[in-house]
């Protein structure tokens, strides 16, 4: 079944934790970290994850837009999240990151610019309890979906296939109702949506709406 994840960064960031609970039952929070260097945009960090891992019941996927992951990500982990997703552009030593974040206990994610080929990570896919393909430029939501990275989704799904991984394939960037159906007939398996759902009047029923699609 498709995961639907809703991003934080639409939401009322002063009302974190309503805006939050506002999408229970959804199956993962997705909170954007951006430190204004690696993405030109500045949202949160260390502590107001752990605020908000105590705040909500749903488990947290951190994606991480900053620079040195490899210094912060681990501190994620610490801070409650269930996920942590470092870029690779932005990541020294990814398979000893992904393997430091696996043994704090949290899943450990990697993710891909939309410029950043898959090709050259087939060999770190084991590492890996999910991969994240942009489908927009990172640092900004309510951004229009790249119809050029479904080629990159397809090519991933299949290295998935032919490995035999349990891997999860996550899209984020402009997945609204409009475009969850080609990213999950791509191979998707897990959507980040903010806009479209924090835009929705019932962020829930958004949550619902999407998830009956990818699954159809
Ligand atoms: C963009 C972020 C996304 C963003 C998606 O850099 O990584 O998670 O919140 O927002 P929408 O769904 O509006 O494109
Ligand atoms: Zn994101």
């Amino acid at each position: 079944m498709a995961q639907i994840n809703p991003s934080i960064l639409s939401a009322d960031f002063a009302r974190l934790a309503e805006e939050a609970k506002a999408v229970e039952g959804a199956d993962w929070l997705h909170v954007d970290v951006m430190d204004n260097h690696f993405v030109p945009n500045l949202t949160l960090g260390v502590p107001i994850v752990e605020a908000l891992s105590k705040a909500t019941d749903t488990p947290l996927d951190c994606h991480l837009m900053i620079e040195d992951a490899d210094r912060w990500a681990p501190q994620y982990v610490e801070a409650g999240a269930g996920s942590v997703t470092f870029h690779v552009e932005a990541a020294a030593a990814p398979v000893r990151l992904a393997r430091e974040i696996r043994a704090k206990g949290a899943r450990a994610s990697m993710a891909l610019k939309p410029a950043t080929p898959i090709e050259p990570y087939e060999d770190l896919l084991p590492e890996l309890d999910m991969l994240l393909i942009m489908t927009v430029e990172p640092g900004f939501g309510g951004q229009s979906f790249l119809d050029i990275m479904l080629p990159k989704i397809r090519r991933t799904r299949e290295l998935i296939s032919k490995h035999g991984l349990e891997l999860w394939l996550q899209v984020d960037g402009g997945v609204s109702a409009t475009t969850i159906e080609r990213c999950a007939e791509a191979g998707a398996d897990v959507f980040v949506a903010g806009s479209a759902v924090y835009g929705a009047g019932d962020p829930a029923a958004a949550v619902r709406g999407l998830r009956a699609q990818a699954d159809a």
